[in-house]
């Protein structure tokens, strides 16, 4: 940063294209095709303030106020909040183990938001199948697709599925992608994919909200990207994920069966388990409670859409320091159980 802030070509003081920097397209489009495969040249990839703008400008392009939008639920909430600000109508799709229920999409759905690598927060994997079926639904219902892929830099195993946006032969599918995960969320560095069709209404919408986003950061990204330092960065911090996904996963098995089953996934930065038996509201007086002893625990009823919540728990292990978990989960025990350490 403190590079990008001496350097002659970033304080000149001109305006930047809309879509962005182009080494940092160059490099991102390199790292996605690398890391996800997905297949996108500079300029396919605009620059957004983190995902939740990418969201915005492709929801006003490819939406109008009425119309319908289809998210997953239980599902990640801002991009709720921002459709139904601007008018849309939000329909939740039930997820099920192999994501998002595509026989369930309503008719008259002019687009459908994803999280088909790691689904927020129930953790599973869209299947292959599914991801067909899903872009068969979209070209029969002339509709759109938002893929966001938020984590899947972080993999603990197993060979990941195509993106859906490699999967596409017909161009209806949005990528979208963050740093928030693999850096820091106060970056508010993100990207999207575009399909051609969209290309020139996508740059006019990111040029109508904000012109371009942060070229310091954008060009202080960029060199972060070429130099090595990015990949460096998630190899390292990987492994300290894995390790802490281990940890959480085998003692939820283990410690926790008689009340929770966790949900198998091999990536990302959170671990999803449902009640057995227990209530959303008994969940949510457990999470209550570790909170107060200084334990936080997400509900999946928060991340409900339709008035039916699942019962369960979501884990996220980005910030908590590895040597903390052991003790954390302790209290958590303690809190299900109803014992002395938790009353
Ligand atoms: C499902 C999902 N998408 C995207 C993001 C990142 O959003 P942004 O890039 O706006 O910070 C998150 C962060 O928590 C998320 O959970």
């Amino acid at each position: 940063m403190t590079w990008a802030l001496r350097s002659d070509e970033t304080a000149a003081g001109t305006y930047e294209h809309p879509a962005g920097r182009h080494d940092l397209r160059v490099a991102i489009a390199r790292h996605i095709g690398i890391s996800r495969g997905v297949r996108a040249s500079a300029d396919d990839i605009i620059i957004t303030n983190g995902t939740q703008q990418a969201l915005d400008i492709l929801a006003r392009v490819l939406l109008a106020s009425g119309d319908g939008i289809a998210v997953e639920d239980p599902g990640y909430g801002p991009p709720r909040q921002l459709f139904k600000a601007l008018g849309l109508r939000v329909v939740g799709v039930p997820v099920d183990r192999q994501g998002l229920v595509v026989d369930a999409l309503p008719r008259g759905i002019r687009a459908v938001y994803v999280t088909p690598s790691h689904q927020y927060p129930l953790s599973v994997t869209m299947t292959l199948p599914r991801r067909q079926a899903l872009l068969a639904w979209a070209e029969q219902n002339n509709a759109a697709i938002i893929e966001d892929d938020y984590d899947s830099e972080f993999r603990f195993g197993g060979r990941p599925l195509e993106p859906l946006q490699t999967l596409d032969a017909k161009g209806r599918v949005v990528y979208v992608g963050s740093f928030s995960k693999t850096m820091l969320p106060t970056l508010r560095l993100g990207f999207l994919v575009t399909p051609p069709s969209l290309r020139a209404a996508l740059h006019k919408a990111k040029f109508v909200s904000d012109w371009h986003s942060s070229t310091l950061t954008q060009a202080a990204l960029a060199r972060f990207l070429d130099e090595g330092a990015f990949a460096r960065h998630v190899r390292r911090v990987s492994a300290v994920y894995r390790e802490r996904h281990k940890i959480l996963a085998d003692a939820i098995t283990r410690d926790f069966a008689e009340h929770l089953e966790l949900i198998p996934s091999t990536s990302g930065l959170h671990l999803t388990a449902l009640a057995r038996r227990m209530s959303a509201d008994r969940i949510a007086e457990i999470a209550r409670r570790a909170a107060d002893r200084g334990v936080a625990i997400q509900v999946l009823s928060r991340f409900a859409v339709s008035a039916i919540p699942r019962a369960g728990i979501m884990l996220g292990y980005g910030a908590i320091p590895t040597a903390h978990i052991e003790e954390g989960l302790h209290l958590v025990r303690a809190c299900f159980d109803s014992g002395p350490q938790c009353l």
